[in-house]
């Protein structure tokens, strides 16, 4: 493959010489390479341009799911949550990612107590006192793609329950402080995994988070049970998402053979899981979604 020259224009689409713009960082990544690091492709590693267009796509997401916060109760049924997701999307001028992605049939993922991930809203789900409630809530907007979902306590749930969103809270907190520039995709998980343990749980192993922004899911694939030190290299332009699924009992899960979407317990024990979209920057993450 031809190299790009020193005078030619960068492939970051800022415009600027190569020379001006990232030969310096292309020099350092190849640096870590010749050491035996894994590093990203330039596919992973997203331009300024699409870093505005995913950024606008969380704070739309961000909306949509403050609107759930302020509207979810017992009483209404899993479809009215989709209702709610599907019209505001399209009042906000995006269109709702999991509508038809692989034959998904709905807009959102609603996924309840013993419920892992993927839940298909339904509107004889009703959604009861005591429920712990996931909403997922993808969303393009202007092509660009943002990833994040929510727990919800419903009423009054068990301390149980409680403590088990909670923690699974924490560790997507604590992950967050393991997404620095030059960093260890492997810390991730691993600070997870550690502190889930810690609590006695569960970590989900066969699901994991996703490179996000251009497709819904992209390279690379995110462990929440990790390696410290181990892994892709984090590099600044990264944006992926983390998004821990943490069983009171055992890790193991099972899809529904009916609609070939709902992922279970195996032991039907309470799972919960957050979710966010992180942008990696020299200075830190961001969150663009949550
Ligand atoms: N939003 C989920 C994720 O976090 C994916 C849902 S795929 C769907 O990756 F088709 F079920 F929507
Ligand atoms: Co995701
Ligand atoms: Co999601």
């Amino acid at each position: 493959m031809l190299r790009t020259g020193r005078n030619d224009v960068c492939w970051c689409g800022s415009g600027n010489k190569y020379k001006n713009c990232h030969l310096a960082f292309d020099q350092r990544l190849e640096n870590y390479a010749i050491m035996g690091e894994e590093v990203p492709e330039h596919s992973m590693i997203k331009t300024p341009s699409q870093i505005q267009g995913i950024r606008h796509a969380g704070v739309i997401n961000n909306q949509i799911l403050d609107i759930v916060s302020e509207n979810i109760k017992a009483g209404m049924s899993t479809e009215d949550i989709n209702t709610l997701v599907h019209e505001n999307t399209i009042r906000l001028g995006g269109i709702p990612a999991p509508l038809n992605f692989e034959g998904y049939p709905k807009s959102v993922c609603t996924s309840i107590n013993e419920v892992v991930c993927h839940g298909i809203p339904d509107p004889k789900r009703i959604i009861k006192d005591g429920d712990i409630i996931n909403v997922d809530v993808t969303t393009i907007v202007d092509g660009f793609y943002a990833d994040a979902s929510r727990m919800y306590c419903i009423g009054k749930v068990s301390p149980e329950a409680e403590k088990l969103v909670r923690v699974t809270k924490e560790s997507v907190d604590l992950a967050l402080k393991e997404c620095k520039a030059w960093g260890h995709l492997g810390d991730i998980g691993a600070v997870i995994s550690e502190y889930i343990y810690a609590n006695g749980y569960t970590v989900v192993r066969e699901i994991g988070g996703h490179g996000v922004g251009i497709a819904f899911h992209e390279e690379p694939w995110v462990s929440h049970i990790g390696t410290r030190g181990t892994d892709m290299l984090l590099v600044p332009g990264m944006i992926f998402t983390v998004e821990p699924m943490v069983n009171a009992g055992k890790a193991d899960v099972v899809q529904d053979s009916k609609d070939g979407w709902t992922i279970y317990t195996t032991d039907n024990s309470l799972s919960a899981q957050w979710e966010y979209t992180i942008l990696i920057t020299e200075d830190g993450p961001e969150v663009l979604a949550r």
